[in-house]
């Protein structure tokens, strides 16, 4: 079932975020987070870094699975996504950095690095709260439009739409953005024990609509969302406004 909120505000979608994961870590300390990078989750990981000081709550035991990582960029580049997650998510919430794993880029070892991905989540008991953003083509990680929404962690190759939107990150150089990824499959996401799915502006508008009342199809990866039994949407009124 999705279930969607619309918000005045991001920071509003934060505070939702932030109350449901931390109830949930006072209740299992040892909680799974499902991390994701873009600037979507951002005042969701400020919201929760607030509450966790506010609120004292432990967080010495709680451990996170990223969702992807790009495929060799060297893990100290600064927009590595485990650079980007140590940043955003590790530091400011006193995550034990050993407890954090982020899908492993190295060309060496990409092909096999998926299947180990999915196994330590699964050792790990599985995801309890996976925080997702959107692409403007509907991707969730980096499962491009016709990835299949059965898929496992594996490689991808990364979409034009998608390298220009992030060449922000890259001095604005569609040149120096990664033409590969290693990325959670749809059907890792989706054994997620709750989905939150967070988008704010015009621009996610369309792959918003998709996800929420289109068909579910994997030219619109976000619409596998429909598939899950705990999904929740949370958008701004302008990501709202083609529904
Ligand atoms: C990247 C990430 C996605 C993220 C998307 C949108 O492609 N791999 O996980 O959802 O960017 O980013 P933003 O939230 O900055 O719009």
């Amino acid at each position: 079932m999705t279930e969607l909120i619309i918000v005045d505000h991001e920071a509003k979608a934060g505070e939702l975020y932030a109350r449901c994961v931390a109830d949930l870590i006072k209740g299992k300390p040892d909680t799974v987070l499902g991390l994701a990078t873009g600037s979507s989750p951002l005042a969701a990981y400020a919201a929760l870094a607030s509450t966790v000081k506010a609120e004292h709550i432990d967080m010495s035991r709680v451990r996170g699975f990223a969702l992807d990582e790009y495929a060799g960029l060297d893990p100290s580049h600064p927009q590595s996504y485990r650079s980007t997650i140590t940043r955003t998510v590790v530091e400011p919430l006193g995550l034990d950095p050993a407890l954090v794993h982020v899908p492993n880029g190295d060309p060496a070892t990409i092909m096999d690095a998926g299947r180990a991905y999915d196994a330590a989540i699964e050792a790990a008991g599985g995801v309890d709260v996976q925080i997702l953003g959107i692409g403007t083509d509907g991707h969730i990680g980096f499962n491009e439009p016709g990835s299949s929404l059965a898929s496992g962690t594996r490689i991808k190759t990364l979409t034009q739409q998608t390298r220009r939107d992030n060449a922000r990150f890259f001095n604005d150089d569609i040149d120096q953005v990664p033409t590969h990824c290693i990325t959670q499959g749809i059907g890792t996401i989706l054994k997620a024990r709750h989905l939150i799915l967070l988008a704010f502006g015009e621009q996610k508008a369309e792959a918003i609509a998709q996800t929420v009342e289109g068909g579910i199809c994997s030219l619109w990866p976000a619409s596998a969302l429909q598939l899950h039994p705990h999904a929740t949407v949370i958008v701004d009124d302008a990501a709202a406004s083609k529904l």
